[in-house]
């Protein structure tokens, strides 16, 4: 087989098969094809598109160039949640412990954020001592004894990911479905959980900009979980405005706590209730009962308390849990007044998420390192608005940041516009 005649093939409108994708997968990953090579693969797929079945074939080579996480040892049924990426996405802090609270099993793999998004790794990190690379049998006896361990990529997960990812990203073919889908469930199906739940984000914060775009992504990553042999829904959500009040690290665990508490914001209740709900069905129990878990597990505080749990037997320091003063806090901080006087629907969300790295939260390039405590605190996301009124508060240790995010966050907000809903579609 000859690399060449591959991209000659995809560059005329072929079907490639099976065999041949794995050939250049495992070529690649190998160092025996050069990116030149996969770069040419790369931009005729971009144009010719993946059928399903070379989709499939795709996701499965990908899944298959590396170690897979083996969770057998967990007693339970296995749920996994995975979000496209959003601004302000602090579900996994909440749901995971609800999950575990209701008895399934949650061995939760996240990433770091990159980019206008943020990350559950570095979220947690703001937990003073906690933990996110602990060893695979410590991961196991935490999900076994507490229900719920979160932790980074570890081992040597999908290679073939990480390279074709690299140069996607440097060969403007990173916005296609086929390559979008064969890139995540190739890392979903890399790690054995009995359900998936995908959270696909749309708007002007997320990778799908439009409905049309983020239902079609939703429909094949779907469709390939299931192929694949892995229980695999979807749930479309807005993100055209970051979801809850909070944006940052420190800032947005504690809003994750008081959410765990039911006292968090209602967006983000709803969508933590509504997911949690989702996947609890998924694992085989009817609507009504599954809602009812939910709503108990928060008001007994049996799902708190669940959290609190998993950042002791994570190495983490509990009493952030109970007092939330301890989390560190910016040296700088400065309020964002409205100039304007009529209805404010929502706030950029991408845009948000860049005043976010501006002020250190997030990072630009992998090995940027960021500031805990810097964020974006809304007081405001929609409905009438004053002119003075206060918008939000930002905060970083770096004072000069202060105003150039204030003038990102003033453009990002939207005067006029419509109002949208929280959960667009369920795809099952
Ligand atoms: N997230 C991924 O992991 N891969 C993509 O291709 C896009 C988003």
């Amino acid at each position: 087989m000859r690399m060449y005649d591959l991209i000659k093939k995809k560059r005329d409108g072929g079907v490639l098969t099976d065999e041949e994708i794995k050939f250049f997968v495992d070529g690649f990953v190998k160092g025996e094809i050069p990116d030149y090579q996969v770069a040419a693969l790369l931009m005729a797929i971009y144009f010719e598109k993946l059928n399903s079945d070379e989709t499939l074939a795709l996701t499965l080579a990908i899944r298959d160039s590396g170690d897979t996480l083996d969770l057998s040892d967990i007693k339970g049924i296995k749920v996994d949640k995975h979000s496209t990426g959003g601004v302000g996405d602090k579900t996994t802090l909440v749901i995971a412990p609800i999950l575990a609270a209701c008895g399934l099993k949650v061995a939760k793999m996240s990433g770091r954020g990159l980019g206008h998004t943020g990350g559950t790794i570095d979220k947690l990190e703001a937990i003073k001592g906690f933990k996110t690379n602990i060893s695979r049998e410590q991961f196991i006896k935490v999900v076994n004894e507490v229900g719920v361990a979160v932790v980074g990529q570890s081992g040597d997960l999908t290679p073939a990911d990480k390279k074709i990812y690299a140069l996607r990203d440097v060969t403007a073919t990173v916005d296609d479905i086929s390559l979008i889908v064969s890139s995540i469930m190739g890392k979903k199906l890399a790690t054995d959980s009995d359900c998936l739940l995908l959270d696909v984000k749309v708007g002007s914060g997320a990778f799908m900009k439009s409905y049309a775009d983020a239902e079609k992504l939703a429909r094949v990553m779907v469709a390939i979980g299931n192929a694949a042999g892995k229980k695999t829904a979807a749930m479309i959500t807005d993100m055209d405005s970051p979801l809850g009040n909070a944006v940052g690290n420190s800032i947005e665990v504690v809003e994750a706590i008081n959410t765990l508490k039911g006292e968090g914001p209602r967006d983000l209740d709803a969508l933590c209730r509504a997911l949690s709900v989702q996947l609890l069905k998924m694992s085989g129990m009817v609507f009504v009962e599954a809602e009812e878990k939910v709503n108990d597990a928060i008001s007994n505080g049996k799902a708190l308390m669940k959290l609190k749990e998993m950042v002791s037997a994570q190495g983490g320091d509990a009493s952030f849990i109970d007092d939330v003063s301890l989390f560190p806090s910016a040296k700088y901080s400065l309020d964002v007044l409205s100039d304007r006087e009529g209805e404010f629907y929502g706030i950029d969300a991408e845009q948000v998420g860049l005043a976010s790295i501006t002020l250190g939260a997030g990072r630009v390039k992998k090995e940027d390192s960021i500031d805990h405590a810097a964020g974006i605190y809304f007081h405001k996301k929609n409905g009438k608005i004053n002119v003075g009124e206060r918008i939000c508060t930002l905060y970083s240790d770096n004072q000069s940041s202060l105003s150039a995010a204030e003038s990102i966050i003033k453009n990002a907000i939207r005067y006029s516009g419509e109002d949208r809903p929280l959960i667009w579609k369920v795809i099952e």
